[in-house]
């Protein structure tokens, strides 16, 4: 959940660098940050390492007191143990300030060897679990090089972690994982590491991603790679990430949510144009998978469990049945695997702790793997037997919005490829303009004309029945995680058993009433909370007197879900931008949630 950056080479400005790294990773974690470097000549402090860090966001803070070095880490951090504080925001040193280090992760067996530190003289001043690996280094360093050490090191931890160290005087950097991203950077005569490929576009495109049970050495401008465990030297390849600059930047947009969204009609013109050149997705690798399975379930946390709850209603609508199942529950929901199963696993991060858990049951289980993953490199991708790159392009807003666009098409594609009867009448390019439309400037003002009026109301249902039922879902997931308004996806029938007790006068409720099958039950629904009160919106290809605001979406068979969540994802924005939050970095949330 954590970003960690760190560089090392001929560059005077280190901290500088990976401070501007920082900010490009700041969407993995935000409750604090922070940089540390070599101390610089006139330092007060020239026998321990220089740390600046701070709570809250990076905001318009600087590191202008920080030397100029050719080294340096930083970390940007999502609190797992220990409140958020200075003192417990990484970079953690040890006692006498000569090794530093940043982690992400767990660390299962801390109090154990915090115990045991603590017993033999070492200091703490935080509540981390990090803590222990700076000390643990300390001491391992007085036998061992700094490579060694976290060798060392690193065999004592449980749990899954990442680990970036430096020292005083050197300009060394040593990296391990098993299990939390970490992506080494090869640019000429110098080293960048982070845990996300898109940090490290302004300078390279040539990556390493770091397996687990590896480290990586940069030492007198040498790269090197081991085995964690032996030491046993390895030359693992480096690959090329095809993702421009630009595409992780927010250019002229107030957010990458907003510019996010925008994205989608290109993503959806750009995954039809390669479906229908059949250029590099393997759709029928995976349809044929799934035609042969016993059973085929479907996992994916949050908004990805909702793709799968809609990929469901569209593989029955073909006759076949797959299971969804929301990633954290999969091992108590799914009966035994085996063989004869296949699992797709739905993953924007690629690197979500509840998803990759069914994973490694499935691997274990001998069990085929499908992935639907947005991050080249990410561990699910690397576990999964057949890999379905989504190409949405890096996503920085918190919440997703075209990751869930472009994941969602392609499974449309994965069940066009088993029956093409069904979309006989989709039209992709129709669905790309619907989504502009959807967008539009006419649009979105009347969204935030609708935001404002509910910026502070306590509640927000919104309806949808079969395929709209989802989204509906994944609507109220947007407008919750933004806005910090309480809302509810609900399936249209299911009102009257309970949650019509809820609606009271002027309640904002959204009803989704595509022109399909259903579209009077819809319109039944949105008349049973209108009946007690509600304020009925209603994204609809037609309006109807129920209506107390209408949002026209264009009319086009299975593809208008696409356009009512365009419309909802704006929704959300517009009530976070009425209420005057950021809507990038929602409280308490972090973009990859590598803990389990
Ligand atoms: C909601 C959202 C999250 C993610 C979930 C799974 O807007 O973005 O609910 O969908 O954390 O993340 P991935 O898809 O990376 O596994």
């Amino acid at each position: 959940m954590c970003g960690i950056f760190a560089y090392s080479g001929p560059k005077s400005n280190a901290p500088e660098t990976v401070f501007e790294g920082l900010k490009s990773l700041e969407y993995r974690g935000y409750d604090s940050w922070g940089v540390v470097t070599q101390p610089g000549e006139s330092s007060l402090q020239p026998k321990s390492l220089v740390v600046k860090k701070r709570i809250g966001k990076i905001g318009t803070n600087n590191i202008n007191e920080l030397p100029s070095s050719h080294i340096a880490i930083g970390h940007t951090r999502w609190a797992t143990h220990g409140k958020v504080t200075e003192l417990n925001a990484h970079p953690h040193l040890s006692c006498d300030g000569k090794i530093a280090i940043v982690h992400n992760g767990i660390i299962e067996n801390f109090v154990k060897l915090q115990a045991d530190l603590r017993a033999s003289g070492h200091k703490f001043v935080s509540e981390t679990d990090s803590e222990v690996i700076a000390h643990l280094l300390e001491e391992e360093r007085k036998t061992s090089d700094l490579p060694t050490a976290l060798r060392n090191v690193f065999s004592k931890l449980k749990g899954l972690n990442a680990v970036i160290a430096m020292e005083l005087n050197s300009d060394t950097l040593v990296a391990t994982t098993n299990g939390s991203p970490l992506v080494i950077g090869i640019a000429k005569g110098e080293i960048y590491m982070a845990s996300d490929p898109s940090a490290l576009l302004p300078y390279t495109t040539e990556v390493i991603f770091l397996e687990d049970g590896v480290i990586a050495i940069w030492s007198e401008n040498m790269l090197r790679f081991a085995s964690t465990k032996t030491g046993k030297k390895l030359e693992p390849t480096s690959q090329q990430i095809t993702w421009k600059a630009q595409s992780a930047e927010k250019g002229a947009f107030a957010h990458f949510m907003l510019k996010e969204m925008h994205e989608q009609a290109a993503i959806i013109r750009s995954i039809a144009k390669k479906a229908e050149s059949n250029s590099n997705f393997d759709y029928k690798k995976l349809a044929d998978r799934i035609k042969k399975a016993r059973h085929c379930y479907l996992v994916g946390c949050g908004s990805s469990w909702f793709i799968a709850r809609i990929a469901q209603y569209v593989f029955a609508k073909i006759g076949v049945l797959i299971t969804p199942i929301v990633g954290s529950e999969f091992l108590e929901a799914a009966p035994a695997l085996s063989k004869d199963d296949f699992l797709i696993v739905l993953s924007q991060s690629g690197e979500t702790m509840d998803s990759i858990k069914p994973v490694k049951l499935a691997k274990k289980s001998g069990t085929g793997i499908g992935a639907l993953v947005n991050v080249p490199g990410s561990s699910i991708s690397r576990l999964a037997d057949i890999t379905l790159l989504i190409e949405a392009g890096p996503e920085k807003a918190v919440a997703t919005t075209k990751a869930f666009t472009a994941t969602l098409m392609h499974l449309l594609l994965v069940v066009k490829a088993m029956d093409e009867k069904l979309f006989s009448k989709l039209d992709f390019n129709k669905v790309a303009y619907g989504v502009e439309r959807a967008l539009s400037t006419a649009k979105t003002t009347q969204l935030d004309r609708l935001a404002k009026k509910f910026q502070n109301d306590e509640h927000l249902f919104c309806l949808g029945r079969g395929v709209s039922f989802p989204v509906a879902q994944e609507a109220a997931l947007k407008v919750k995680e933004v806005s910090y308004l309480h809302a509810e996806g609900l399936a249209g029938g299911e009102l009257k058993h309970g949650p019509l007790a809820l609606i009271t006068e002027g309640t904002p409720c959204v009803v989704l009433a595509p022109n399909d099958e259903t579209y009077a039950d819809a319109i039944s629904g949105a008349m049973e909370m209108k009946a007690r009160g509600g304020f009925i919106i209603g994204i609809s290809p037609q309006t109807h007197q129920v209506f107390d605001e209408f949002i026209a979406v264009d009319d086009l068979g299975l593809g208008t879900i696409f356009l009512e969540l365009a419309v909802v994802q704006y929704f959300g924005y517009a009530l976070a931008i009425a209420k005057g939050l950021d809507p990038d970095m929602p409280r308490n949330l972090a973009k990859s949630v590598t803990v389990g």
